[in-house]
């Protein structure tokens, strides 16, 4: 094989890309979103959003109308609500000429079953013709029609709200302890579990409370020398503001959740949870034991796991932390720069989905104030945080490092743990690919050393006027090839990877409100005795709220736009290069097949599966 020099130090970079402080500060963010950054440069990811918009839309109008009547009074008020919601983002011509054809070709839906799939097939078309400024609208539109609103009298009332729709089958199960435990390694955020050298003083549980849950045959000082005894702890959340907003007192909770695994099990147990880490009186440890208490205990941890997930996990740990390399790779690579074609694919949407999510997503009074249980300025606080605590500790928040200072890297001691399996398939065959990419550039550490433009690119990441990273290779530099095949390993997997376990659960996992709210609506209970069912339902969200979660978290969980490892005929012109990608698509492949494989004796679990992750954050 031969090996191309660098030659692309004398080509000055075409663009300037402009820093912004002061809306998440002081992240760095794109002042305005270039125009080649924005939606409306990718008609094709319009349509997808539009299409799920639409399916929504529908939904939302469903649930406001009474079936009483039988199907055509239902059908022709759903599509007169259809029309003045069309009429206001200049789609209803569209429509009503959608809803001919379809029934020209198919016939008058005579069942609820026929009239959902004819309503499919009219979304489709209609999505096909929505310009980005009507996108914007119709999200408006579905956020103001709000048709469920109240307390809910029972969890019946949360499971009408899924009308076009599906019901998620966690909907059935959540309430088991299994699947419980399954959140904390194959759930949405699938993060958190540390493994115990120690016992905690904060969760002061006694051996009798833990062998009532893990039989007298185990104990915690075994489980501790063995490696079995985990944590999942929100302390975090100790002391937050609390959100009001819209309308009703809403609570954070800083719980800490202790899970074990029995000796020669593989999986993890519940074994306790105490609702605030200093203990006391007035601060029980709930047991599985403990009835509606251990329901409104685990549901604590839900709601704390969900607040963590948007703010930190999802928005600060992917979303943000990408955005100053798209920023840097802008303004320091020329165009021909192999960093610059190797990253761009990996950037794409990231700036115009997270200009999106700051100034309206996380604004005051938009959804993260309306849902999650802190305060606005609290979520937008914690989620900066997030943020810092990947931008600023670069080198030691790859996958691998993360997993080992959990002390989860260990397949023996945690044998079921679906996330970490997965991800590290996907961390290790991106980087092969990436450092296959490098290697027909940079021959020696002096080349990476003596690009110009790669080092101008590293002094921007990090400057306190660029992207303000830090710890990045050795001492802010990027000498080696080493270092630079894991920075850049980093950026790819957390783009498309990371991105997906984090983003996609929220289609399914978490729009069924009571499986994991967004937020909580009454204090944690400060006894063992006197918790009921009615008790556990006002913990839960108002039926606007839930509605609320299911559309939003609908929309960001099921636009699946462009797919990892696919660059596009022909994107890179070099054949030695050509042949690493087809290596690297093949070993996808692989790993698809393998991940489908494990799924027939593990709990499954399908957010890494190569085919359903895209290469970029652009949802
Ligand atoms: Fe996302």
């Amino acid at each position: 094989m031969t090996t191309q020099s660098v030659t692309i130090t004398d080509i000055n970079p075409s663009t300037t890309y402009t820093y912004n402080y002061t809306y998440l500060p002081p992240l760095a963010m794109v002042d305005v979103v270039p125009p080649a950054e924005g939606f409306s440069a990718r008609p094709d990811w319009i349509a997808k959003v539009a299409a799920q918009a639409l399916k929504i839309l529908v939904n939302t109008i469903m649930i406001g109308i009474k079936s009483e009547g039988g199907i055509k009074p239902f059908a022709d008020k759903l599509i007169a609500e259809l029309a003045i919601a069309a009429r206001q983002i200049n789609a209803e011509a569209v429509l009503l000429e959608a809803i001919g054809q379809e029934l020209l070709k198919h016939g008058f839906p005579n069942t609820l079953p026929k009239l959902k799939l004819f309503l499919e097939d009219v979304i489709k078309t209609v999505a096909e013709t929505i310009t980005e400024d009507a996108l914007r609208d119709l999200v408006q539109i579905i956020v103001k029609l709000g048709t469920a609103s109240g307390r809910p009298s029972s969890l019946e009332d949360y499971n009408e709200l899924f009308q076009i729709i599906p019901l998620p089958p966690v909907s059935g199960n959540f309430r088991d302890d299994a699947v419980f435990a399954a959140m904390r390694v194959a759930g949405p955020n699938p993060v958190m579990i540390e493994r115990m050298k120690a016992l905690d003083v904060r969760l002061p549980i006694t051996e009798e409370q833990y062998q009532s849950v893990m039989g007298t045959q185990d104990s915690l000082h075994a489980a501790i020398a063995d490696g079995r005894l985990y944590l999942a702890d929100y302390s975090v959340f100790d002391g937050v503001l609390n959100g009001s907003f819209p309308a009703a007192q809403k609570f954070s909770y800083a719980p800490l959740a202790l899970f074990a695994i029995p000796p020669g099990g593989e999986s993890l147990k519940p074994v306790a949870i105490q609702c605030t880490p200093q203990p006391g009186a007035d601060n029980p440890i709930f047991i599985p034991q403990d009835g509606d208490n251990w329901l409104i205990a685990k549901t604590i941890v839900q709601i704390a796991d969900a607040n963590f997930h948007e703010a930190v996990s999802h928005l600060g740990r992917t979303h943000l932390f990408v955005e100053p390399f798209v920023l840097a790779t802008h303004n320091q690579l020329s165009p021909t720069h192999p960093l610059f074609i190797l990253l761009t694919p990996h950037f794409v949407g990231t700036l115009a989905i997270n200009d999106a999510a700051q100034s309206n997503l996380i604004a005051s009074g938009g959804f993260v104030d309306k849902l999650l249980s802190g305060s606005i300025d609290q979520s937008r606080v914690l989620a900066v945080k997030g943020a810092q605590s990947y931008l600023l500790n670069v080198n030691t928040s790859t996958l691998p490092q993360t997993l080992a200072q959990r002390g989860v890297d260990d397949s023996s001691s945690l044998p079921d743990y679906p996330y970490r399996d997965d991800a590290l398939l996907l961390w290790n065959a991106i980087h092969q690919w990436i450092e296959n990419y490098m290697s027909r550039y940079y021959t020696t550490d002096a080349a990476v050393q003596g690009d110009t433009q790669l080092q101008n690119w590293v002094a921007e990441l990090v400057a306190h006027d660029g992207g303000r990273l830090n710890n990045i290779g050795a001492g802010n530099r990027i000498s080696t090839r080493a270092q630079l095949v894991e920075l850049v390993t980093m950026v790819c997997f957390t783009a498309s990877a990371q991105h997906a376990a984090v983003n996609y659960p929220q289609g399914t996992l978490m729009t069924y409100a009571p499986a994991m709210p967004l937020g909580g609506y009454s204090p944690a209970p400060v006894t063992q005795e006197g918790s009921s069912v009615g008790d556990y339902l006002k913990l839960l969200p108002p039926l606007e709220g839930a509605e609320l979660q299911m559309e939003i978290l609908y929309l960001l969980g099921s636009v699946y736009f462009t797919r990892l490892g696919d660059y596009g005929d022909n994107y890179f012109t070099d054949p030695v290069i050509q042949n690493f990608l087809v290596q690297f698509q093949q070993e996808l492949s692989k790993i698809e097949e393998e991940i489908n494989h494990r799924n027939q004796t593990r709990t499954p679990y399908e957010f890494l599966l190569p085919s359903k992750i895209p290469q970029s954050i652009n949802i």
